[in-house]
Protein backbone atom coordinates (compact mmCIF):
# COMPACT_ATOMS: atom_id res chain seq x y z
CA UNK A 1 0.00 0.00 0.00
CA UNK A 2 1.63 3.44 -1.17
CA UNK A 3 0.97 6.65 0.69
CA UNK A 4 -2.48 8.21 0.48
CA UNK A 5 -1.07 11.46 -0.28
CA UNK A 6 -1.18 12.51 -4.12
CA UNK A 7 1.82 13.18 -6.04
CA UNK A 8 2.51 16.80 -7.09
CA UNK A 9 5.50 18.43 -8.96
CA UNK A 10 8.55 19.14 -6.73
CA UNK A 11 7.65 23.13 -7.54
CA UNK A 12 4.02 22.67 -5.66
CA UNK A 13 5.67 20.85 -2.67
CA UNK A 14 8.45 23.12 -2.65
CA UNK A 15 5.67 26.07 -2.00
CA UNK A 16 5.23 24.89 1.80
CA UNK A 17 8.65 25.61 2.58
CA UNK A 18 8.67 29.06 3.90
CA UNK A 19 11.68 31.96 4.13
CA UNK A 20 13.26 31.23 7.90
CA UNK A 21 12.45 27.49 7.94
CA UNK A 22 14.57 24.91 9.10
CA UNK A 23 14.63 21.88 6.42
CA UNK A 24 16.19 18.67 7.28
CA UNK A 25 16.70 16.71 3.58
CA UNK A 26 18.18 13.59 3.20
CA UNK A 27 21.56 12.33 2.44
CA UNK A 28 24.53 11.28 3.73
CA UNK A 29 27.08 12.62 0.78
CA UNK A 30 25.45 12.48 -2.58
CA UNK A 31 23.88 9.03 -1.58
CA UNK A 32 20.32 9.08 -0.98
CA UNK A 33 20.43 12.70 -1.11
CA UNK A 34 17.06 14.86 -1.73
CA UNK A 35 17.16 16.04 -5.20
CA UNK A 36 14.18 17.31 -6.78
CA UNK A 37 12.85 19.77 -3.86
CA UNK A 38 16.10 21.61 -3.40
CA UNK A 39 16.50 22.25 -7.36
CA UNK A 40 12.70 23.65 -6.59
CA UNK A 41 13.92 25.70 -3.90
CA UNK A 42 16.86 27.11 -5.42
CA UNK A 43 14.69 28.27 -8.24
CA UNK A 44 12.36 29.89 -6.14
CA UNK A 45 15.06 31.36 -3.60
CA UNK A 46 16.12 33.35 -7.17
CA UNK A 47 12.77 34.39 -8.49
CA UNK A 48 12.36 35.43 -4.44
CA UNK A 49 15.39 37.32 -4.39
CA UNK A 50 14.78 38.77 -7.83
CA UNK A 51 11.37 40.59 -6.41
CA UNK A 52 13.86 42.11 -3.76
CA UNK A 53 12.70 39.27 -0.45
CA UNK A 54 14.74 37.58 1.41
CA UNK A 55 14.28 33.54 1.36
CA UNK A 56 16.79 31.37 3.07
CA UNK A 57 16.53 28.57 4.92
CA UNK A 58 18.68 26.28 7.76
CA UNK A 59 19.59 23.71 6.35
CA UNK A 60 20.09 20.03 7.90
CA UNK A 61 21.44 16.79 6.18
CA UNK A 62 23.14 13.50 7.31
CA UNK A 63 26.45 14.94 6.43
CA UNK A 64 27.71 15.90 2.94
CA UNK A 65 25.00 16.14 0.73
CA UNK A 66 24.33 16.18 -3.10
CA UNK A 67 25.29 19.08 -5.65
CA UNK A 68 21.71 19.84 -5.20
CA UNK A 69 22.02 21.14 -2.10
CA UNK A 70 25.41 21.95 -0.97
CA UNK A 71 26.02 23.97 -4.91
CA UNK A 72 22.84 25.26 -6.35
CA UNK A 73 20.25 26.15 -3.23
CA UNK A 74 23.87 27.70 -1.70
CA UNK A 75 24.61 29.22 -5.46
CA UNK A 76 21.25 30.51 -5.33
CA UNK A 77 21.84 32.05 -1.75
CA UNK A 78 19.24 30.31 -0.02
CA UNK A 79 21.39 28.74 2.65
CA UNK A 80 22.09 30.81 6.01
CA UNK A 81 22.69 27.95 8.57
CA UNK A 82 24.30 24.84 7.63
CA UNK A 83 24.62 21.43 10.07
CA UNK A 84 26.65 19.13 10.29
CA UNK A 85 28.61 18.74 7.70
CA UNK A 86 29.61 19.87 4.00
CA UNK A 87 31.60 19.47 1.08
CA UNK A 88 30.58 22.01 -1.49
CA UNK A 89 32.38 24.60 -3.29
CA UNK A 90 30.13 27.00 -3.31
CA UNK A 91 28.62 26.47 0.27
CA UNK A 92 32.32 26.68 1.81
CA UNK A 93 33.24 30.01 0.08
CA UNK A 94 30.35 31.68 1.87
CA UNK A 95 31.00 29.97 5.05
CA UNK A 96 34.36 31.10 5.15
CA UNK A 97 33.10 34.97 3.99
CA UNK A 98 30.70 34.85 7.19
CA UNK A 99 27.99 34.57 5.04
CA UNK A 100 26.60 31.06 6.35
CA UNK A 101 26.46 30.01 9.83
CA UNK A 102 27.97 26.30 9.99
CA UNK A 103 27.89 24.11 13.33
CA UNK A 104 30.53 21.69 12.28
CA UNK A 105 30.14 18.51 14.44
CA UNK A 106 30.34 15.09 15.24
CA UNK A 107 28.19 13.24 13.00
CA UNK A 108 26.72 10.55 15.72
CA UNK A 109 25.36 13.51 17.82
CA UNK A 110 23.34 14.59 15.17
CA UNK A 111 19.92 12.63 16.15
CA UNK A 112 20.21 13.66 20.01
CA UNK A 113 21.05 17.01 19.18
CA UNK A 114 17.45 16.77 16.94
CA UNK A 115 15.99 15.04 19.18
CA UNK A 116 16.35 17.43 22.41
CA UNK A 117 15.69 20.13 20.60
CA UNK A 118 19.09 22.22 19.78
CA UNK A 119 18.75 23.38 16.63
CA UNK A 120 14.98 24.50 17.34
CA UNK A 121 12.10 22.94 15.70
CA UNK A 122 12.72 20.89 12.37
CA UNK A 123 9.71 22.72 10.42
CA UNK A 124 10.30 20.07 7.00
CA UNK A 125 12.01 16.89 6.60
CA UNK A 126 12.46 16.14 3.02
CA UNK A 127 13.57 12.48 2.52
CA UNK A 128 14.25 10.61 -0.43
CA UNK A 129 12.83 6.70 -0.49
CA UNK A 130 11.82 4.06 -2.63
CA UNK A 131 8.39 3.90 -0.76
CA UNK A 132 6.15 5.25 1.95
CA UNK A 133 2.91 3.36 3.35
CA UNK A 134 -0.29 4.49 4.05
CA UNK A 135 0.55 3.70 7.68
CA UNK A 136 3.72 5.59 7.48
CA UNK A 137 6.38 3.27 6.57
CA UNK A 138 9.22 5.22 4.91
CA UNK A 139 11.82 2.66 2.70
CA UNK A 140 15.00 4.86 2.50
CA UNK A 141 17.18 4.12 -1.09
CA UNK A 142 21.05 4.49 -0.48
CA UNK A 143 21.82 6.52 2.79
CA UNK A 144 20.49 6.24 6.47
CA UNK A 145 21.80 9.05 8.01
CA UNK A 146 19.92 10.78 10.01
CA UNK A 147 16.97 10.62 7.75
CA UNK A 148 14.71 8.04 10.41
CA UNK A 149 15.89 11.41 12.99
CA UNK A 150 14.51 14.02 10.92
CA UNK A 151 10.93 11.89 9.99
CA UNK A 152 10.37 11.87 13.48
CA UNK A 153 10.82 14.92 14.66
CA UNK A 154 9.67 17.14 11.74
CA UNK A 155 6.14 19.12 11.90
CA UNK A 156 5.90 18.10 8.21
CA UNK A 157 7.16 15.86 5.67
CA UNK A 158 7.47 15.85 2.02
CA UNK A 159 8.90 12.56 0.46
CA UNK A 160 10.68 12.35 -2.77
CA UNK A 161 10.23 8.85 -4.32
CA UNK A 162 12.96 8.30 -6.62
CA UNK A 163 11.98 5.51 -9.42
CA UNK A 164 15.83 5.33 -10.57
CA UNK A 165 16.57 3.81 -6.88
CA UNK A 166 15.90 -0.06 -6.26
CA UNK A 167 13.42 -1.36 -4.24
CA UNK A 168 15.61 -3.99 -3.09
CA UNK A 169 17.61 -1.38 -1.51
CA UNK A 170 15.63 -2.03 1.50
CA UNK A 171 17.46 -5.18 1.86
CA UNK A 172 20.55 -3.55 3.52
CA UNK A 173 19.03 -1.45 5.85
CA UNK A 174 18.79 -1.40 9.90
CA UNK A 175 17.27 1.21 11.20
CA UNK A 176 17.39 1.52 14.99
CA UNK A 177 16.38 4.53 17.22
CA UNK A 178 17.89 4.83 19.86
CA UNK A 179 15.06 6.23 23.47
CA UNK A 180 16.63 8.62 25.06
CA UNK A 181 18.46 8.47 28.25
CA UNK A 182 17.90 7.18 30.96
CA UNK A 183 16.31 4.78 29.48
CA UNK A 184 19.12 3.33 26.95
CA UNK A 185 19.91 0.17 27.12
CA UNK A 186 23.69 -1.71 25.76
CA UNK A 187 23.25 -1.38 21.80
CA UNK A 188 23.00 -5.49 21.00
CA UNK A 189 25.18 -5.14 17.74
CA UNK A 190 28.44 -7.60 18.75
CA UNK A 191 29.77 -8.14 14.81
CA UNK A 192 29.95 -5.32 12.03
CA UNK A 193 26.77 -7.58 10.25
CA UNK A 194 24.65 -7.92 13.23
CA UNK A 195 20.95 -6.65 12.66
CA UNK A 196 19.06 -4.94 15.66
CA UNK A 197 16.48 -3.26 13.38
CA UNK A 198 14.05 -2.71 10.90
CA UNK A 199 14.30 -2.34 7.19
CA UNK A 200 11.94 0.94 7.06
CA UNK A 201 11.61 4.09 9.37
CA UNK A 202 8.55 4.95 10.65
CA UNK A 203 6.47 8.60 10.57
CA UNK A 204 3.26 9.73 11.82
CA UNK A 205 1.41 9.41 7.93
CA UNK A 206 -0.67 12.40 9.00
CA UNK A 207 2.65 14.45 8.32
CA UNK A 208 3.32 13.46 4.72
CA UNK A 209 2.45 16.71 3.14
CA UNK A 210 3.24 16.09 -0.44
CA UNK A 211 4.61 12.88 -2.64
CA UNK A 212 7.20 13.75 -5.19
CA UNK A 213 8.28 11.57 -7.68
CA UNK A 214 11.76 12.06 -8.93
CA UNK A 215 14.30 9.33 -11.64
CA UNK A 216 17.54 11.35 -10.70
CA UNK A 217 20.39 8.97 -9.50
CA UNK A 218 22.93 9.55 -7.31
CA UNK A 219 26.10 11.52 -8.56
CA UNK A 220 28.83 10.07 -6.94
CA UNK A 221 32.60 10.69 -8.34
CA UNK A 222 34.57 8.13 -9.09
CA UNK A 223 38.23 8.52 -7.38
CA UNK A 224 41.46 9.73 -9.48
CA UNK A 225 44.24 6.55 -9.20
CA UNK A 226 46.60 6.67 -6.11
CA UNK A 227 49.51 8.80 -6.63
CA UNK A 228 52.58 7.82 -5.80
CA UNK A 229 52.73 9.52 -2.16
CA UNK A 230 49.33 8.08 -1.56
CA UNK A 231 50.94 4.54 -2.40
CA UNK A 232 53.79 5.05 0.34
CA UNK A 233 51.62 5.58 2.99
CA UNK A 234 49.53 2.61 1.81
CA UNK A 235 52.76 0.33 2.10
CA UNK A 236 53.81 1.92 5.39
CA UNK A 237 49.72 1.29 6.70
CA UNK A 238 50.03 -2.20 5.50
CA UNK A 239 53.61 -3.05 7.05
CA UNK A 240 52.42 -1.46 10.34
CA UNK A 241 49.20 -3.75 10.42
CA UNK A 242 51.16 -6.83 9.23
CA UNK A 243 53.53 -6.13 12.34
CA UNK A 244 50.58 -5.55 14.91
CA UNK A 245 49.33 -9.14 14.23
CA UNK A 246 52.55 -11.14 14.37
CA UNK A 247 53.06 -8.50 17.37
CA UNK A 248 49.39 -10.88 18.28
CA UNK A 249 47.90 -7.07 18.85
CA UNK A 250 45.75 -7.91 16.47
CA UNK A 251 44.03 -11.43 15.97
CA UNK A 252 44.59 -13.57 13.35
CA UNK A 253 41.10 -13.02 12.10
CA UNK A 254 41.75 -9.82 11.95
CA UNK A 255 40.14 -6.48 13.18
CA UNK A 256 37.01 -4.50 11.55
CA UNK A 257 38.14 -1.31 9.55
CA UNK A 258 37.09 2.13 8.71
CA UNK A 259 38.46 4.66 6.71
CA UNK A 260 38.09 7.76 5.86
CA UNK A 261 37.07 9.03 2.72
CA UNK A 262 39.48 10.39 -0.09
CA UNK A 263 42.00 9.42 -2.31
CA UNK A 264 44.49 7.86 0.32
CA UNK A 265 42.00 6.09 1.98
CA UNK A 266 41.11 4.38 -1.19
CA UNK A 267 45.16 3.72 -1.90
CA UNK A 268 45.13 1.59 1.87
CA UNK A 269 42.17 0.16 0.95
CA UNK A 270 43.31 -1.25 -2.10
CA UNK A 271 46.74 -2.14 -0.94
CA UNK A 272 45.29 -4.18 2.48
CA UNK A 273 42.92 -5.99 -0.09
CA UNK A 274 45.94 -6.89 -2.49
CA UNK A 275 48.32 -8.00 0.26
CA UNK A 276 48.41 -11.76 0.32
CA UNK A 277 49.20 -11.96 4.60
CA UNK A 278 46.37 -9.49 5.50
CA UNK A 279 43.19 -11.83 5.88
CA UNK A 280 39.98 -11.33 4.45
CA UNK A 281 38.19 -8.61 6.66
CA UNK A 282 35.26 -7.08 7.69
CA UNK A 283 34.45 -3.06 8.19
CA UNK A 284 32.84 -0.55 10.65
CA UNK A 285 32.67 2.07 8.54
CA UNK A 286 30.85 5.36 7.80
CA UNK A 287 30.51 5.29 4.21
CA UNK A 288 30.62 2.31 2.08
CA UNK A 289 32.94 3.40 -1.46
CA UNK A 290 33.85 2.15 -4.51
CA UNK A 291 37.37 0.49 -3.54
CA UNK A 292 34.80 -1.49 -0.79
CA UNK A 293 32.72 -2.67 -3.34
CA UNK A 294 35.71 -3.76 -4.96
CA UNK A 295 36.97 -5.58 -2.10
CA UNK A 296 34.19 -7.36 -1.62
CA UNK A 297 33.42 -8.46 -5.09
CA UNK A 298 36.83 -9.89 -4.57
CA UNK A 299 36.23 -12.15 -1.34
CA UNK A 300 38.50 -9.92 0.42
CA UNK A 301 36.09 -7.68 2.19
CA UNK A 302 33.36 -10.26 3.76
CA UNK A 303 31.27 -7.79 5.16
CA UNK A 304 30.68 -3.92 5.74
CA UNK A 305 28.50 -2.10 8.00
CA UNK A 306 28.17 1.68 6.93
CA UNK A 307 25.12 4.57 7.05
CA UNK A 308 26.02 5.33 3.00
CA UNK A 309 26.36 3.70 0.25
CA UNK A 310 28.30 6.27 -2.00
CA UNK A 311 29.30 4.48 -4.96
CA UNK A 312 29.15 5.35 -8.74
CA UNK A 313 26.24 3.90 -10.57
CA UNK A 314 27.77 0.73 -11.96
CA UNK A 315 29.18 -0.75 -8.67
CA UNK A 316 25.75 0.43 -7.32
CA UNK A 317 24.31 -1.66 -10.20
CA UNK A 318 26.19 -4.83 -9.49
CA UNK A 319 25.28 -5.07 -5.52
CA UNK A 320 21.45 -4.33 -6.90
CA UNK A 321 21.59 -6.91 -9.53
CA UNK A 322 23.20 -9.32 -6.93
CA UNK A 323 21.10 -8.70 -3.88
CA UNK A 324 20.44 -11.98 -3.19
CA UNK A 325 24.37 -12.21 -2.37
CA UNK A 326 25.52 -8.16 -1.26
CA UNK A 327 22.26 -7.96 0.92
CA UNK A 328 23.44 -10.38 3.72
CA UNK A 329 26.91 -8.94 3.90
CA UNK A 330 26.09 -4.83 3.31
CA UNK A 331 23.94 -3.19 6.42
CA UNK A 332 23.24 0.47 6.40
CA UNK A 333 22.28 1.67 9.73
CA UNK A 334 21.64 5.16 11.05
CA UNK A 335 24.65 7.49 11.55
CA UNK A 336 24.17 7.86 15.73
CA UNK A 337 25.31 3.78 14.91
CA UNK A 338 27.54 3.55 12.58
CA UNK A 339 29.75 6.03 14.32
CA UNK A 340 28.66 5.13 18.11
CA UNK A 341 31.30 5.35 20.50
CA UNK A 342 30.59 2.30 22.54
CA UNK A 343 30.01 -0.19 19.44
CA UNK A 344 33.18 1.16 18.11
CA UNK A 345 35.25 0.41 21.27
CA UNK A 346 33.56 -2.75 21.46
CA UNK A 347 34.21 -4.18 17.83
CA UNK A 348 38.12 -3.16 18.15
CA UNK A 349 37.43 -1.14 15.22
CA UNK A 350 40.87 0.23 13.68
CA UNK A 351 40.39 3.61 12.58
CA UNK A 352 42.12 5.27 9.53
CA UNK A 353 41.11 8.68 8.85
CA UNK A 354 42.89 11.64 6.89
CA UNK A 355 44.82 15.26 8.28
CA UNK A 356 45.37 18.23 6.77
CA UNK A 357 48.22 18.50 9.23
CA UNK A 358 49.54 17.17 12.22
CA UNK A 359 52.00 18.62 15.00
CA UNK A 360 55.24 17.86 16.48
CA UNK A 361 53.43 16.21 19.69
CA UNK A 362 50.51 14.04 17.56
CA UNK A 363 47.14 16.57 17.32
CA UNK A 364 45.43 17.07 14.08
CA UNK A 365 43.63 19.35 11.90
CA UNK A 366 41.25 17.90 9.74
CA UNK A 367 39.50 20.84 8.63
CA UNK A 368 40.76 24.67 9.34
CA UNK A 369 43.21 26.01 6.73
CA UNK A 370 44.95 28.29 8.93
CA UNK A 371 43.08 27.39 11.86
CA UNK A 372 40.41 29.62 9.86
CA UNK A 373 39.55 28.61 6.67
CA UNK A 374 36.90 25.60 6.86
CA UNK A 375 37.72 23.10 4.18
CA UNK A 376 34.74 19.88 5.17
CA UNK A 377 34.13 19.81 8.82
CA UNK A 378 35.48 16.93 11.50
CA UNK A 379 32.92 14.60 10.18
CA UNK A 380 33.02 11.37 11.45
CA UNK A 381 36.83 11.09 12.49
CA UNK A 382 36.63 12.32 15.94
CA UNK A 383 34.06 9.55 16.89
CA UNK A 384 36.36 6.63 14.55
CA UNK A 385 39.89 8.70 16.17
CA UNK A 386 38.75 8.68 19.92
CA UNK A 387 37.05 4.98 20.49
CA UNK A 388 39.27 2.63 17.69
CA UNK A 389 41.36 0.08 19.10
CA UNK A 390 43.84 1.69 16.80
CA UNK A 391 43.23 5.25 15.40
CA UNK A 392 45.80 6.35 12.30
CA UNK A 393 46.35 9.31 10.65
CA UNK A 394 47.90 9.81 7.03
CA UNK A 395 48.59 12.51 5.08
CA UNK A 396 51.51 13.51 2.53
CA UNK A 397 54.58 15.61 4.65
CA UNK A 398 54.08 18.31 2.44
CA UNK A 399 51.70 20.65 -0.03
CA UNK A 400 52.34 22.76 -2.61
CA UNK A 401 55.44 21.10 -4.21
CA UNK A 402 56.77 21.70 -0.58
CA UNK A 403 55.75 25.44 0.56
CA UNK A 404 53.56 23.85 2.86
CA UNK A 405 55.18 21.13 5.29
CA UNK A 406 52.00 19.15 6.91
CA UNK A 407 54.18 18.51 9.94
CA UNK A 408 53.90 22.27 11.95
CA UNK A 409 55.14 23.22 15.93
CA UNK A 410 51.33 23.16 16.77
CA UNK A 411 48.01 22.94 14.44
CA UNK A 412 46.14 26.13 14.79
CA UNK A 413 42.89 23.70 14.52
CA UNK A 414 42.92 20.57 16.77
CA UNK A 415 40.00 17.85 15.80
CA UNK A 416 41.70 15.06 17.00
CA UNK A 417 44.07 15.71 19.99
CA UNK A 418 47.02 13.72 21.25
CA UNK A 419 45.54 11.84 23.85
CA UNK A 420 43.11 10.29 21.07
CA UNK A 421 45.87 9.81 18.05
CA UNK A 422 48.15 6.86 17.99
CA UNK A 423 49.56 5.89 14.86
CA UNK A 424 50.68 9.03 12.23
CA UNK A 425 51.45 8.40 8.31
CA UNK A 426 53.13 10.14 5.80
CA UNK A 427 55.09 8.77 2.40
CA UNK A 428 57.85 9.38 4.69
CA UNK A 429 57.13 7.05 7.32
CA UNK A 430 54.97 6.27 10.03
CA UNK A 431 55.61 7.70 13.69
CA UNK A 432 53.83 5.39 16.23
CA UNK A 433 53.27 7.38 19.05
CA UNK A 434 51.70 4.74 21.73
CA UNK A 435 53.41 4.96 25.00
CA UNK A 436 55.46 8.18 24.52
CA UNK A 437 56.57 11.60 26.32
CA UNK A 438 55.88 14.66 24.41
CA UNK A 439 59.58 14.86 23.67
CA UNK A 440 59.93 11.48 22.53
CA UNK A 441 56.63 11.97 20.30
CA UNK A 442 58.23 14.73 18.70
CA UNK A 443 61.75 12.86 17.72
CA UNK A 444 59.57 10.18 16.24
CA UNK A 445 57.28 12.61 14.38
CA UNK A 446 59.93 14.72 12.75
CA UNK A 447 62.23 11.55 11.49
CA UNK A 448 59.57 9.40 10.72
CA UNK A 449 56.85 11.87 9.17
CA UNK A 450 57.88 15.66 8.61
CA UNK A 451 59.78 15.64 4.88
CA UNK A 452 63.31 16.50 5.22
CA UNK A 453 63.31 19.81 3.33
CA UNK A 454 61.48 20.86 7.27
CA UNK A 455 63.38 18.55 9.72
CA UNK A 456 65.88 20.71 10.99
CA UNK A 457 63.61 24.14 11.24
CA UNK A 458 61.36 21.13 13.46
CA UNK A 459 64.40 19.83 15.46
CA UNK A 460 65.33 23.02 15.91
CA UNK A 461 61.78 24.53 16.98
CA UNK A 462 61.82 22.00 19.56
CA UNK A 463 65.81 22.84 21.25
CA UNK A 464 64.66 26.22 21.33
CA UNK A 465 61.50 26.15 23.10
CA UNK A 466 60.34 26.69 26.39
CA UNK A 467 60.95 23.40 28.68
CA UNK A 468 57.78 22.27 29.86
CA UNK A 469 55.65 18.89 29.88
CA UNK A 470 55.22 20.09 26.42
CA UNK A 471 58.04 22.25 24.64
CA UNK A 472 56.36 25.06 22.90
CA UNK A 473 58.03 28.68 22.06
CA UNK A 474 54.07 31.03 21.97
CA UNK A 475 55.85 33.71 20.53
CA UNK A 476 57.05 31.00 16.96
CA UNK A 477 54.58 27.96 17.39
CA UNK A 478 53.00 29.67 14.37
CA UNK A 479 55.93 31.10 12.48
CA UNK A 480 55.17 28.24 9.73
CA UNK A 481 51.82 29.62 9.18
CA UNK A 482 52.66 33.11 9.51
CA UNK A 483 55.63 33.21 6.75
CA UNK A 484 52.79 30.89 4.33
CA UNK A 485 50.28 33.75 5.00
CA UNK A 486 53.38 36.51 4.62
CA UNK A 487 55.10 35.14 1.41
CA UNK A 488 53.04 31.66 -0.01
CA UNK A 489 55.74 29.63 1.55
CA UNK A 490 56.19 28.25 5.04
CA UNK A 491 60.11 28.48 4.57
CA UNK A 492 61.19 31.59 2.85
CA UNK A 493 63.93 29.65 1.48
CA UNK A 494 61.53 26.88 -0.41
CA UNK A 495 60.05 28.59 -3.35
N1 LIG B 1 47.77 24.61 4.66
C1 LIG B 1 47.18 25.13 3.56
N2 LIG B 1 46.71 24.38 2.55
C2 LIG B 1 46.82 23.05 2.69
C3 LIG B 1 47.42 22.44 3.80
C4 LIG B 1 47.91 23.29 4.82
N3 LIG B 1 48.47 22.80 5.90
N4 LIG B 1 47.39 21.12 3.65
C5 LIG B 1 46.77 20.88 2.49
N5 LIG B 1 46.45 22.03 1.91
C6 LIG B 1 45.69 22.18 0.66
C7 LIG B 1 46.05 21.15 -0.38
O1 LIG B 1 47.13 21.56 -1.18
C8 LIG B 1 44.74 21.05 -1.16
O2 LIG B 1 44.59 22.19 -1.99
P1 LIG B 1 44.42 22.04 -3.58
O3 LIG B 1 43.14 21.29 -3.73
O4 LIG B 1 44.36 23.44 -4.05
O5 LIG B 1 45.63 21.30 -4.01
C9 LIG B 1 43.68 21.21 -0.08
O6 LIG B 1 44.32 21.90 0.99
C10 LIG B 1 43.11 19.88 0.42
O7 LIG B 1 44.15 19.02 0.81
P2 LIG B 1 44.20 17.48 0.36
O8 LIG B 1 45.28 16.84 1.11
O9 LIG B 1 44.25 17.33 -1.12
O10 LIG B 1 42.78 16.98 0.84
P3 LIG B 1 42.14 15.53 0.77
O11 LIG B 1 41.26 15.46 -0.39
O12 LIG B 1 43.16 14.44 0.93
O13 LIG B 1 41.26 15.56 2.10
C11 LIG B 1 40.79 16.23 4.33
C12 LIG B 1 41.84 15.69 3.36
C13 LIG B 1 41.39 16.24 5.72
C14 LIG B 1 40.40 17.65 3.91
C15 LIG B 1 39.53 15.30 4.26
O14 LIG B 1 39.92 13.98 4.53
C16 LIG B 1 38.47 15.71 5.26
O15 LIG B 1 37.67 16.58 4.98
N6 LIG B 1 38.47 15.07 6.47
C17 LIG B 1 37.56 15.39 7.54
C18 LIG B 1 36.36 14.49 7.58
C19 LIG B 1 36.69 13.04 7.70
O16 LIG B 1 37.75 12.67 8.14
N7 LIG B 1 35.75 12.22 7.27
C20 LIG B 1 35.86 10.78 7.32
C21 LIG B 1 35.57 10.28 8.68
S1 LIG B 1 34.57 8.89 8.72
Amino acid sequence: MSSQVAAMSAEEAAAYIHHGDTVAFSGFTPAGAAKAIPKALAVRARQEHGRGKDFRLRVLTGASSGRCIDEELAAAGAIIWRAPYQTGDSLRKQINRGEVEYVDMHLSHVPQTVGFGFFGRIDVAVVEATEVTADGRVYLTTSIGASPTYLRHAEKVIIEVNRSQSVRLRELADIFIMPPPPHRNAIPLFHPLTRIGWPYAMIDPQKVIAVVETDEPDQVADFAAPDEGSLKIAAHVVEFLLGEMRAGRIPPEFLPLQAGVGNVANAVLAALGEHPDIPPFFMYSEVFQNSMADLMAAGKLQGASATSLTITADKLQQIVDNMDVYGRRIVLRPQEISNHPGVIRRLGVVGMNTAVEVDIYGNVNSSHLLGMDVINGIGGSGEFTRNSHLSLFMTPSIAKSGKISRVVPMCPHIDNNEHSVQIIVTEQGLADLRGLGPLQRAEVMIEKCAHPMYRDYLHRYVREARPGHIRHDLLRCFELHRNLMESGSMLPEVN
